[in-house]
């Protein structure tokens, strides 16, 4: 177990909003709807201690792009020194609603998969609202990208909150404490589904 990570939980239980890391099954499920045979540009919102990020930066395409936006300080410097000698990724320390400016400052025009750990169900309804817009015009208009997210619920399709994409597809992931739902919300109606193995 992380005690950094649940450290960090201890100080701020409604930002970091779990007192584990994602387990393995949990990150298998997610890493497998994304397809890293091509170059990606790729953000992750709240990767805490990076147990998606290892997994994703071991399958990238050499020419990718991974921004980590980690809002935890202490987590971000690890992070950071995690990962200082791989080029391909980027750790900001910054609240995940700067993506636009991170994409533009890097000369990036979109990114092809968004994965988020946030806590989007405590979000302010006004701040959650922004965020899944700024998700949606993030993501480049091609068949394969899309927005994966793990929680604990399954608000954000329940409750209407991501209409504005086309299609959906959850699972549910037993595996991980506690179970989550994974949704992939596609960026166009003919979004290509993958639940592969990696
Ligand atoms: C439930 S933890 C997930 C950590 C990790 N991805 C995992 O699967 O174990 C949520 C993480 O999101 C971060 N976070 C919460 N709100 C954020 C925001 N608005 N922008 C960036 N990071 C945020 C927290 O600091 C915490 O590290």
């Amino acid at each position: 177990m992380s005690v950094l990570f649940l450290k960090r939980f201890l100080s701020r239980p409604r930002q970091v909003a779990s007192i584990i890391p994602s387990s393995k099954a949990l990150v298998r499920k997610v890493i497998g709807k994304m397809d890293f045979a091509q170059p990606r540009v790729i953000a992750e919102f709240g990767p805490g201690e990076g147990c998606h990020t290892r997994e994703m930066v071991r399958l990238m395409h050499p020419d990718s792009h991974l921004l980590l936006f980690e809002l935890d300080r202490e987590l971000a410097s690890h992070l950071q020194r995690d990962f200082h000698a791989e080029s391909r990724v980027t750790v900001l320390n910054t609240d995940a609603a700067a993506l636009p400016q991170a994409l533009a400052e890097r000369g990036l025009k979109h990114c092809d998969y968004i994965v988020s750990g946030i806590p989007f169900s405590l979000l302010e309804p006004e701040k959650k609202r922004g965020l899944l817009r700024t998700v949606f015009d993030s993501l480049a208009p091609h068949d394969d990208a899309a927005f994966i997210i793990y929680q604990i619920t399954n608000e954000l399709r329940d409750r209407g909150h991501c209409a504005h994409f086309p299609r959906a597809e959850s699972e549910y992931c037993l595996a991980n404490i506690p179970p989550n739902f994974v949704t992939k919300f596609f960026k166009t109606a003919n979004g290509h589904a993958r639940n592969g193995k990696h």
